[in-house]
């Protein structure tokens, strides 16, 4: 089965990239290889429920949110090229003390973990930039998503998949019984049409006028105003809903919403948004905060912000923005 497949390894070593980049790239698939084991062992191996723990963000961590962070971490902080990390789940940056540390890596370490504990899809989330220094500060960090040389995500579903871009396009890899990530979808594209859309519609009645109008003709299918049926589908995971869209199109909305009106949105942007946002982009599609502003623009003013997200299929995120 395995013979005949691109193994990650070899196009890791393939690529026209620094060795440290690739060293990164190697430690961060070897770690969510890892973690998908512990995310498949579940009860047996201890891993569901709470921590008892509060993040940065507020929101309650799993077990699993600070297993999964401590192997990141702990992985990427023991490679030579990295300069420091930032996590969803970490308060402050961490240096690393690497002489020649010469990366950042931010990154969820598990996306959409309210999943967990019901054994849907749960996934890992990371975004590489360059780092100006060996020492680096929460500065050092704030740079514009089109700086990110590399972003991956590891979606632990039925199967799980690894899916990377360097910038050259996008590549899935899907982890195989002994272990090894093999190439099973080369040059993912979105589709630039879709009948499908991704939103949390129980805050609706929290949305500006512009999200609401979209969503009104959206559901009004072949009888409204976009003159097509439209079907929807709502993971809870952000990696999951995205990996759909990668596979056969469709848009994922989080749009600001007035619940918290001084917070401009769900999702992080340091390493949900950007790292999501290349992704998309590099397939094809668009990824923006509002039908128009790109994601990867926006200039980064602290480490957690959050941003609105409206991304997926091109021809629907351009109906979102005129909506
Ligand atoms: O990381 C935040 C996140 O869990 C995303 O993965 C997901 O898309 C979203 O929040 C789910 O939000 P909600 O709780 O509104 O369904
Ligand atoms: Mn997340």
């Amino acid at each position: 089965m395995s013979a005949d497949r691109l193994r990650l390894d070899d196009h890791i070593a393939a690529l026209e990239a620094p060795q440290g980049l690739k060293s990164v790239l190697t430690v961060i698939a070897a770690t969510c290889a890892q973690i998908s084991d512990v995310v498949a062992g579940g009860a047996l191996v201890g891993a569901l429920g709470a921590s008892g723990q509060i993040n940065v963000q507020d929101e309650e961590q799993k077990k699993l949110d600070v297993i999964t962070d401590d192997m990141l971490t702990q992985a990427l902080l023991a490679c030579p090229a990295i300069a420091g990390v930032a996590s969803e789940e970490k308060d402050q940056v961490e240096p690393a003390s690497n002489p020649a540390g010469e990366y950042l890596a931010l990154f969820d370490p598990l996306d959409g973990s309210s999943n967990i504990d019901i054994n849907a899809p749960v996934g890992t989330i990371v975004s590489v930039l360059k780092s100006a220094t060996p020492t680096p500060v929460e500065a050092d960090f704030l740079q514009t998503g089109r700086h990110q040389v590399a972003a991956v995500y590891a979606v632990y579903g039925p199967q799980t998949m690894l899916v990377l871009t360097t910038g050259d396009g996008v590549k899935g890899f899907t982890l195989s019984n002994d272990g090894q990530w093999l190439l099973t979808h080369d040059d993912i594209t979105i589709s630039p049409d879709t009948k499908e859309f991704a939103i949390n519609v129980s805050n609706q009645r929290h949305w500006a006028e512009p999200v609401q109008r979209y969503l009104d003709g959206v559901l009004q299918g072949a009888e409204g105003p976009r003159g097509k049926n439209f079907n929807m589908r709502w993971v809870a995971a952000m990696v999951a809903d995205v990996h759909r869209i990668l596979m056969r199109g469709g848009v994922f909305l989080y749009p600001w919403d007035k619940r918290e009106p001084n917070k401009p949105g769900k999702l992080r942007l340091m390493y949900e948004g950007n790292p999501m946002a290349l992704l998309v982009e590099q397939a094809g599609g668009k990824a923006t905060t509002d039908g128009v502003q790109p994601i990867l623009d926006v200039q980064p003013t602290q480490l957690h912000q959050r941003i609105p997200v409206a991304l997926g299929s091109a021809n629907e995120i351009d109906a979102f923005a005129s909506a």
